[in-house]
């Protein structure tokens, strides 16, 4: 496999993203209001960051101390809402679980270290986390690129909620840079990148989209969820913010509803955390503990997905009732010299249309036994989905709308011998 970019560990000694320079940029922009005087996590991500460990390494201890108070190896699950103070206004870093919370600390110290940034935020969902970062960076009057191929929700929140803000879109191919150039306007001050997308699997160069952004004074946004920080790093690669569903690989066990944002851009953190204590949407200690809890075993996990996943396309690719295979790890994918240089595996996502048509797409979903019918993705469990009517329902009739052949599977991380013989069993028709 490709190994990682060598900016690795891009702005970690970049002094304008300090602890301390965020602080005092929140206190000039925000007063003490973010989370009292404390940007939880962020010491936590520097230290980690700085210390030069190895991914699964981070996965199991960044932000994972013993518990301070009683040695627990596991950090616990605070479920409190508010914090004794000793007299006002002295307290020990926490006021309000919806400012701040241990377990969340936790796990968002734990989430910048996986990908190699400076502050880590998490949300109820990942549509929390995007439309956070949305309301941040965007306003009325504004202008976004989004792919034109992308999770269907996603592009739901731009063409269903945010165009009524006045925030206006423009869904791009953003393999094609030079139509991205032409698409980009005075006003835009996103572009939001999603790759592998979902539920096509192509891939964007997100080096190139960050000089396109930069250059035109915007910002990149990577929605990582298909990869996970396991397989690929935007911020290395010069994006300024990643977004994940952390219901996906992050969890990887199906139980679980979260989103997050890192960044390593300092005023670009501030703001963030302004907004996520502003708006609300946070995740309770619970759900913090268990995205926790499943982004230990995300490298051992992804390791199995990626391999179950190529022998997968490898029956896939040759099945007569299969018209197309869509999978980044294909030679002949469109993105696949991309792919090999900034992911350091093609991921557990596939997807394929049916020699057969709509009919043929359906009947597969209905026969799989181990692969089961639902939404979703990530876990250890293998998923089939049927995106036109499901997952991407919202796009029907839009610029993104997915073709009625198209079948979707996550592919899990079973005995891959008992996953193949359930697809070819499906595949044959039953
Ligand atoms: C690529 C991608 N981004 C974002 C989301 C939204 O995340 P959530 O369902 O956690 O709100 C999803 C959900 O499927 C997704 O697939």
């Amino acid at each position: 496999m490709p190994e990682q970019s060598p900016s690795y560990r891009r702005g970690v000694d970049d002094p304008e993203t300090t602890a301390e320079h965020i602080r005092a940029a929140g206190s000039a922009a925000f007063g003490s209001e973010v989370h009292g005087d404390t940007v939880h996590g962020l010491d936590g991500a520097d230290r980690w960051a700085t210390g030069g460990y190895g991914f699964e390494t981070l996965a199991i201890h960044a932000g994972q101390d013993p518990d301070p108070a009683t040695g627990a190896v596991v950090v616990p699950i605070y479920q409190t809402s508010t914090y004794a103070q000793s007299d006002v206004g002295q307290h020990r870093g926490y006021e309000y679980s919806r400012s701040g919370n241990p377990t969340r600390t936790a796990l968002e110290t734990c989430l910048a270290a996986l990908e190699a940034g400076r502050t880590g935020l998490a949300f109820a969902s990942g549509l929390a986390a995007e439309d956070c970062l949305l309301r941040t960076v965007t306003g009325p009057g504004g202008h976004v690129l989004v792919p034109d191929d992308a999770y269907g929700g996603t592009y739901r929140l731009f063409a269903r909620v945010l165009a009524r803000w006045g925030v206006e879109h423009t869904p791009v191919p953003l393999g094609d840079l030079d139509r991205v150039r032409a698409a980009m306007r005075p006003q835009t001050s996103l572009i939001w990148c999603e790759t592998p997308t979902n539920p096509l699997l192509a891939v964007a160069d997100i080096a190139a989209l960050a000089a396109i952004a930069h250059g035109a004074d915007a910002r990149l946004a990577v929605d990582n969820t298909f990869a996970s920080p396991y397989l690929q790093q935007p911020l290395a690669w010069g994006a300024d913010v990643v977004v994940h569903s952390t219901t996906k690989y992050l969890g990887g066990h199906s139980d679980v509803v979260g989103g997050a944002l890192v960044t390593s851009d300092g005023g670009l953190a501030q703001e963030l955390a302004y907004h996520q204590n502003a708006m609300g949407a946070v995740p309770g200690p619970f759900d913090c503990w268990l995205v926790l809890r499943g982004a230990k075993t995300l490298g051992v996990r992804m390791d199995r997905h990626c391999a179950n996943a190529a022998r997968v396309v490898e029956l896939l690719t040759g099945h007569p009732a299969v018209a197309a295979v869509f999978y980044p790890g294909l030679p002949d994918h469109p993105g696949h010299a991309v792919a090999s240089r900034q992911m350091s595996g093609y991921g557990g996502m596939v997807s394929f249309r049916l020699a057969g048509g709509e009919a043929a797409a359906l009947d597969v979903c209905r026969r799989t036994r181990l692969f089961t019918l639902g939404e979703s993705l990530g876990g250890v469990e293998s998923l089939i989905e049927h995106p036109a009517r499901m997952t991407h329902a919202s796009v029907a009739g839009s610029q993104l709308e997915v073709a009625a052949d198209l079948v979707r599977l996550s592919v899990g991380i079973e005995t891959v011998d008992d996953l193949l013989a359930d697809l070819d069993e499906a595949l044959a028709g039953g």
